[in-house]
Protein backbone atom coordinates (compact mmCIF):
# COMPACT_ATOMS: atom_id res chain seq x y z
CA UNK A 1 0.00 0.00 0.00
CA UNK A 2 1.22 3.39 -0.85
CA UNK A 3 -0.03 6.12 0.79
CA UNK A 4 0.61 10.16 0.16
CA UNK A 5 -0.14 12.06 3.88
CA UNK A 6 -1.25 15.92 2.48
CA UNK A 7 -1.75 18.74 5.25
CA UNK A 8 -0.26 21.72 6.84
CA UNK A 9 2.41 22.43 9.43
CA UNK A 10 1.21 20.71 12.57
CA UNK A 11 -2.04 19.35 11.04
CA UNK A 12 -1.50 15.73 12.39
CA UNK A 13 0.84 13.78 9.53
CA UNK A 14 3.37 12.59 11.19
CA UNK A 15 1.16 11.92 14.58
CA UNK A 16 -1.31 9.51 12.31
CA UNK A 17 1.80 8.02 10.75
CA UNK A 18 2.99 6.69 13.49
CA UNK A 19 -0.29 4.57 13.66
CA UNK A 20 -0.37 4.32 10.13
CA UNK A 21 2.92 2.50 10.39
CA UNK A 22 1.71 0.75 13.20
CA UNK A 23 -0.98 -0.75 11.98
CA UNK A 24 0.23 -1.10 8.45
CA UNK A 25 3.42 -2.34 9.00
CA UNK A 26 4.80 0.01 6.06
CA UNK A 27 7.38 2.27 6.24
CA UNK A 28 7.43 6.22 7.25
CA UNK A 29 9.03 8.57 4.33
CA UNK A 30 8.92 12.04 6.73
CA UNK A 31 11.11 14.42 4.41
CA UNK A 32 11.11 16.58 7.40
CA UNK A 33 12.64 13.44 9.63
CA UNK A 34 15.10 12.63 6.94
CA UNK A 35 16.39 16.71 6.77
CA UNK A 36 16.52 16.75 10.89
CA UNK A 37 18.75 14.09 10.67
CA UNK A 38 21.05 15.25 8.26
CA UNK A 39 21.31 18.25 10.23
CA UNK A 40 21.92 16.18 13.67
CA UNK A 41 24.39 14.51 11.64
CA UNK A 42 26.25 17.71 10.22
CA UNK A 43 26.36 16.35 6.68
CA UNK A 44 26.66 18.83 3.68
CA UNK A 45 23.26 18.41 3.17
CA UNK A 46 22.01 18.78 6.70
CA UNK A 47 24.12 22.12 6.81
CA UNK A 48 22.39 23.49 3.51
CA UNK A 49 19.22 22.54 4.59
CA UNK A 50 19.04 24.11 8.32
CA UNK A 51 18.88 27.56 7.42
CA UNK A 52 16.32 26.85 5.18
CA UNK A 53 14.09 25.20 7.68
CA UNK A 54 14.86 27.29 10.60
CA UNK A 55 13.33 29.98 8.35
CA UNK A 56 10.17 28.45 7.74
CA UNK A 57 11.43 27.93 3.91
CA UNK A 58 11.24 24.93 1.49
CA UNK A 59 14.30 22.94 0.39
CA UNK A 60 14.55 22.98 -3.04
CA UNK A 61 12.85 20.66 -5.29
CA UNK A 62 16.01 18.92 -6.77
CA UNK A 63 17.24 18.21 -3.33
CA UNK A 64 14.35 16.33 -2.06
CA UNK A 65 13.06 14.78 -5.07
CA UNK A 66 16.77 13.69 -4.96
CA UNK A 67 16.29 12.07 -1.54
CA UNK A 68 12.94 10.66 -1.52
CA UNK A 69 14.00 8.47 -4.93
CA UNK A 70 16.79 7.00 -2.81
CA UNK A 71 14.87 6.27 0.15
CA UNK A 72 11.72 4.57 -2.05
CA UNK A 73 14.47 2.64 -3.87
CA UNK A 74 15.24 0.35 -0.57
CA UNK A 75 14.19 -3.22 0.51
CA UNK A 76 11.70 -2.07 3.03
CA UNK A 77 9.57 -0.01 0.36
CA UNK A 78 8.63 -3.12 -1.86
CA UNK A 79 5.80 -3.72 0.40
CA UNK A 80 4.64 -0.01 0.28
CA UNK A 81 5.21 3.19 1.78
CA UNK A 82 3.78 6.15 3.96
CA UNK A 83 4.85 9.43 2.53
CA UNK A 84 4.58 12.26 4.93
CA UNK A 85 5.64 15.93 4.04
CA UNK A 86 6.35 15.09 0.44
CA UNK A 87 5.07 15.82 -2.21
CA UNK A 88 4.92 19.65 -1.21
CA UNK A 89 4.85 20.87 -4.75
CA UNK A 90 3.44 20.48 -7.86
CA UNK A 91 7.29 19.52 -9.45
CA UNK A 92 7.78 17.09 -7.08
CA UNK A 93 4.29 15.19 -7.41
CA UNK A 94 5.07 15.49 -11.07
CA UNK A 95 8.65 13.34 -10.46
CA UNK A 96 6.71 11.04 -8.79
CA UNK A 97 4.42 10.81 -12.15
CA UNK A 98 7.44 10.69 -14.22
CA UNK A 99 8.89 7.97 -12.10
CA UNK A 100 5.76 5.97 -12.55
CA UNK A 101 5.18 5.94 -8.86
CA UNK A 102 1.83 5.32 -8.40
CA UNK A 103 -0.01 6.11 -5.09
CA UNK A 104 -3.20 4.34 -3.71
CA UNK A 105 -4.81 7.03 -1.18
CA UNK A 106 -3.90 9.90 -0.51
CA UNK A 107 -5.11 11.51 2.83
CA UNK A 108 -5.95 14.74 3.40
CA UNK A 109 -5.57 16.10 7.18
CA UNK A 110 -7.51 19.44 7.31
CA UNK A 111 -7.21 22.02 10.34
CA UNK A 112 -7.26 25.76 10.50
CA UNK A 113 -4.63 28.02 10.55
CA UNK A 114 -5.16 29.63 14.18
CA UNK A 115 -5.58 26.04 15.71
CA UNK A 116 -2.16 25.13 14.26
CA UNK A 117 -0.20 27.93 15.72
CA UNK A 118 -1.86 27.18 19.06
CA UNK A 119 -1.51 23.22 18.82
CA UNK A 120 3.03 23.63 17.58
CA UNK A 121 3.15 25.77 21.07
CA UNK A 122 3.10 22.52 22.66
CA UNK A 123 4.62 20.15 20.49
CA UNK A 124 7.43 17.72 21.68
CA UNK A 125 9.49 15.67 19.84
CA UNK A 126 11.78 12.92 20.10
CA UNK A 127 14.89 13.80 18.23
CA UNK A 128 16.24 10.32 17.46
CA UNK A 129 13.07 8.87 15.94
CA UNK A 130 10.90 11.84 15.21
CA UNK A 131 8.22 10.82 17.76
CA UNK A 132 5.37 13.07 18.24
CA UNK A 133 3.73 14.63 21.17
CA UNK A 134 2.06 17.38 23.01
CA UNK A 135 1.95 18.32 26.66
CA UNK A 136 -2.17 18.62 26.47
CA UNK A 137 -3.67 16.71 23.13
CA UNK A 138 -1.28 13.51 23.53
CA UNK A 139 0.81 13.55 26.74
CA UNK A 140 3.87 11.00 27.30
CA UNK A 141 3.25 8.89 29.69
CA UNK A 142 5.90 10.71 32.04
CA UNK A 143 6.53 14.15 31.37
CA UNK A 144 9.19 15.29 28.94
CA UNK A 145 10.64 11.66 27.94
CA UNK A 146 9.86 9.26 24.99
CA UNK A 147 7.38 6.72 26.03
CA UNK A 148 9.68 3.95 24.00
CA UNK A 149 13.17 5.49 25.06
CA UNK A 150 12.82 7.47 28.34
CA UNK A 151 15.14 9.61 25.66
CA UNK A 152 14.52 13.60 26.78
CA UNK A 153 11.92 15.33 24.49
CA UNK A 154 12.75 18.38 22.47
CA UNK A 155 11.00 21.59 21.10
CA UNK A 156 11.61 22.11 17.52
CA UNK A 157 13.32 25.32 16.48
CA UNK A 158 10.89 25.48 13.58
CA UNK A 159 7.90 26.04 16.06
CA UNK A 160 8.14 29.67 17.06
CA UNK A 161 5.28 31.40 16.16
CA UNK A 162 6.48 33.42 13.59
CA UNK A 163 8.10 30.59 11.77
CA UNK A 164 4.78 28.51 12.00
CA UNK A 165 3.19 31.72 10.32
CA UNK A 166 5.51 32.04 7.65
CA UNK A 167 5.61 27.87 7.04
CA UNK A 168 1.65 28.00 6.90
CA UNK A 169 1.88 30.63 4.30
CA UNK A 170 4.34 28.95 1.88
CA UNK A 171 1.52 25.82 2.51
CA UNK A 172 -1.21 27.52 1.03
CA UNK A 173 0.90 29.23 -1.99
CA UNK A 174 3.22 25.90 -2.76
CA UNK A 175 1.33 22.92 -1.34
CA UNK A 176 -2.42 23.46 -1.41
CA UNK A 177 -2.67 23.07 -5.39
CA UNK A 178 -1.73 19.92 -3.82
CA UNK A 179 -5.34 19.26 -2.99
CA UNK A 180 -7.05 20.17 -6.48
CA UNK A 181 -3.46 17.99 -7.99
CA UNK A 182 -4.48 14.92 -6.37
CA UNK A 183 -8.48 15.24 -6.79
CA UNK A 184 -7.73 15.15 -10.68
CA UNK A 185 -5.68 12.21 -10.44
CA UNK A 186 -8.93 10.39 -7.92
CA UNK A 187 -11.72 11.19 -10.57
CA UNK A 188 -9.35 9.95 -13.60
CA UNK A 189 -9.42 6.59 -11.14
CA UNK A 190 -5.94 6.83 -10.48
CA UNK A 191 -5.69 6.89 -6.90
CA UNK A 192 -8.32 7.42 -3.73
CA UNK A 193 -8.44 10.55 -2.26
CA UNK A 194 -9.77 10.70 1.33
CA UNK A 195 -10.46 14.50 3.28
CA UNK A 196 -10.46 14.22 7.09
CA UNK A 197 -11.46 16.75 9.88
CA UNK A 198 -8.00 17.04 11.66
CA UNK A 199 -9.80 19.16 14.56
CA UNK A 200 -11.24 16.24 16.07
CA UNK A 201 -9.06 13.91 18.50
CA UNK A 202 -5.75 12.22 17.44
CA UNK A 203 -8.22 8.76 18.16
CA UNK A 204 -10.49 9.66 16.18
CA UNK A 205 -8.57 10.42 13.07
CA UNK A 206 -6.84 7.08 13.47
CA UNK A 207 -10.58 5.39 13.46
CA UNK A 208 -11.65 7.16 10.30
CA UNK A 209 -7.85 6.48 8.62
CA UNK A 210 -8.31 2.64 9.33
CA UNK A 211 -11.93 2.44 7.75
CA UNK A 212 -10.77 3.48 4.24
CA UNK A 213 -7.02 1.54 4.41
CA UNK A 214 -8.29 -1.57 5.05
P1 LIG B 1 8.08 18.72 8.20
O1 LIG B 1 8.81 18.05 9.29
O2 LIG B 1 7.42 17.90 7.15
O3 LIG B 1 7.08 19.73 8.84
P2 LIG B 1 5.59 20.15 8.42
O4 LIG B 1 5.00 19.72 7.16
O5 LIG B 1 5.64 21.62 8.58
O6 LIG B 1 4.72 19.37 9.37
P3 LIG B 1 4.91 19.16 10.87
O7 LIG B 1 5.87 18.07 11.13
O8 LIG B 1 5.19 20.51 11.52
O9 LIG B 1 3.44 18.78 11.32
P4 LIG B 1 2.65 17.40 11.24
O10 LIG B 1 1.53 17.53 10.28
O11 LIG B 1 3.56 16.24 11.11
O12 LIG B 1 2.00 17.44 12.69
P5 LIG B 1 2.32 16.58 14.00
O13 LIG B 1 1.79 15.21 13.87
O14 LIG B 1 3.74 16.78 14.40
O15 LIG B 1 9.09 19.72 7.45
C1 LIG B 1 9.94 20.59 8.15
C2 LIG B 1 10.73 21.44 7.17
O16 LIG B 1 11.56 20.59 6.35
C3 LIG B 1 9.92 22.25 6.16
O17 LIG B 1 9.51 23.49 6.70
C4 LIG B 1 10.91 22.40 5.01
O18 LIG B 1 11.87 23.38 5.28
C5 LIG B 1 11.60 21.04 5.00
N1 LIG B 1 10.93 20.06 4.12
C6 LIG B 1 10.34 18.87 4.53
N2 LIG B 1 9.79 18.22 3.49
C7 LIG B 1 10.02 19.00 2.41
C8 LIG B 1 9.66 18.88 1.02
N3 LIG B 1 8.97 17.84 0.57
N4 LIG B 1 10.04 19.88 0.19
C9 LIG B 1 10.76 20.95 0.62
N5 LIG B 1 11.12 21.14 1.92
C10 LIG B 1 10.75 20.17 2.80
O19 LIG B 1 1.35 17.35 15.04
C11 LIG B 1 1.60 18.68 15.45
C12 LIG B 1 1.22 18.83 16.95
O20 LIG B 1 -0.19 18.66 17.09
C13 LIG B 1 1.85 17.73 17.84
O21 LIG B 1 2.16 18.29 19.08
C14 LIG B 1 0.73 16.68 17.96
O22 LIG B 1 0.83 15.94 19.18
C15 LIG B 1 -0.51 17.55 17.93
N6 LIG B 1 -1.67 16.86 17.33
C16 LIG B 1 -1.67 16.02 16.25
N7 LIG B 1 -2.92 15.62 15.97
C17 LIG B 1 -3.74 16.25 16.88
C18 LIG B 1 -5.15 16.22 17.10
N8 LIG B 1 -5.97 15.50 16.32
N9 LIG B 1 -5.63 17.00 18.10
C19 LIG B 1 -4.80 17.75 18.90
N10 LIG B 1 -3.46 17.79 18.74
C20 LIG B 1 -2.94 17.05 17.74
ZN1 LIG C 1 5.70 16.05 10.90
Amino acid sequence: MRIILLGAPGAGKGTQAQFIMEQYGIPQISTGDMLRAAVKAGTPLGLEAKKVMDAGQLVSDDLIIGLVKERIAQEDCVKGFLLDGFPRTIPQADAMTANGISIDHVIEIDVPDEEIVKRMSGRRVHPGSGRVYHVVFNPPKVEGKDDVTGDDLAIRPDDEESTVRKRLAIYHEQTKPLVEYYGKVAAAGKTQYHKFDGTQSVATVSKQLASVLK
